[in-house]
């Protein structure tokens, strides 16, 4: 407990020396949350680092997210405490199969989820989240024909919603979302018969079908903490469980475990620890370095995004 607390307070020294902001995704551990300037979603995070005016933003999330706000702050230093702080999403899409795809289907609107490299946002025409993705195909033209990518349940959810016909939907999953799976839903369901299920869009169909709520992190949380109800069955990553009860302490959540790590943890979240964050102020380093050209053209459709309120 002790060296915690010695961690948190070199953190704190280091992070007002360097004239540093830290932003924490939802799904750190609770430790880096407690010591953040700011907690959301990616949706959220884009916009605080959108509005960002110090020298130094310390992303705890994954390295996707940190791009992005490079990508907005092309003359500031963005670091991440872990370098290998990855995404399955990410890694299902590389550039040059999209650049492929494009070259064969060249009339189509490339809809890409923020959750991929700053190299497919630069070969994409508008990105979206979890939060905005119905939104942001609906702001496409409707005889217009998209691709969105790479996250196929997110995809389907976004194309039911909308009813769009004329949109493809690329083949890629998070492994901790799309691997929960619906019958542990269900056994949850029985176990506490009078909670609400709340998703997020990337779990499969099936588990879809079984929620009260469909939203993202921080719209889940919004959710539950608003509803007059005290009991629910949360499926997304266990880590949004530090501002559920921050908030709403007189009420009971559930987590239910997926099949990829039998728990709701994503594995690239939780490689930032208190150490590394430490380490990272004090050595400004891992840092997203990224030409300028890639930024020029990564920010067309991260800035036409954030324009749709
Ligand atoms: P949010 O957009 O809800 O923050 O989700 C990001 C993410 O990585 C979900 O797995
Ligand atoms: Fe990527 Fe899934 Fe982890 Fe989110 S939870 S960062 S989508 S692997």
């Amino acid at each position: 407990m002790l060296a915690t607390n010695t961690i948190a307070e070199e953190i704190l020294d280091l992070k007002r020396d360097r004239k540093a902001i830290l932003l924490a995704h939802h799904y750190q551990e609770s430790e880096i949350q407690e010591l953040a300037d700011s907690i959301g979603d990616s949706l959220e995070l884009a916009r605080k680092a959108q509005q960002f005016e110090g020298d130094v933003i310390v992303f705890c999330g994954v390295w996707f997210m940190a791009e992005t706000a490079k990508v907005l702050n092309p003359d500031r230093i963005v670091v991440v405490p872990d370098r290998e702080a990855g995404c399955s999403l990410v890694d299902s899409c590389p550039a040059d199969q999209l650049k492929a795809w494009k070259h064969r289907h060249p009339d189509h609107a490339i809809v890409s989820y923020i959750n991929t490299s700053v190299e497919v946002k630069a070969e994409s025409d508008i990105l979206c989240t979890s939060r905005n993705a119905v939104q942001v195909v609906n702001s496409i033209p409707a005889g217009q024909p998209i691709l969105f990518l790479p996250d196929i349940n997110l995809g389907n959810y976004v194309k039911q919603q909308t009813g769009r016909e004329n949109m493809k939907i690329w083949q890629g999953a998070c492994i901790v979302h799309a691997t929960f799976p619906a019958r542990r839903v269900t056994s949850a369901k029985a176990e506490h018969p009078t909670a609400l299920v709340a998703a997020h869009p990337e779990c499969p169909a099936d588990v879809l079908r079984l929620a009260d709520f469909i939203g993202s992190t921080s719209a889940i949380i919004d959710w539950c903490v608003k509803h007059p109800h005290n009991e629910f069955i949360i499926m997304t990553e266990s880590g949004v469980r530090h501002s559920l009860e921050r908030l709403a302490p007189e009420k009971t959540f559930h987590f239910v475990a997926n099949e990829q790590c039998n728990c709701s943890e994503c594995p690239y979240m939780k490689r930032n620890t208190l150490e590394k964050l430490r380490d990272c102020l004090r050595d400004l380093t891992p840092r997203v370095e990224l030409t300028a050209e890639l930024m020029d053209r990564a920010r067309r459709p991260v800035e036409r995004m954030l324009a749709l309120r």
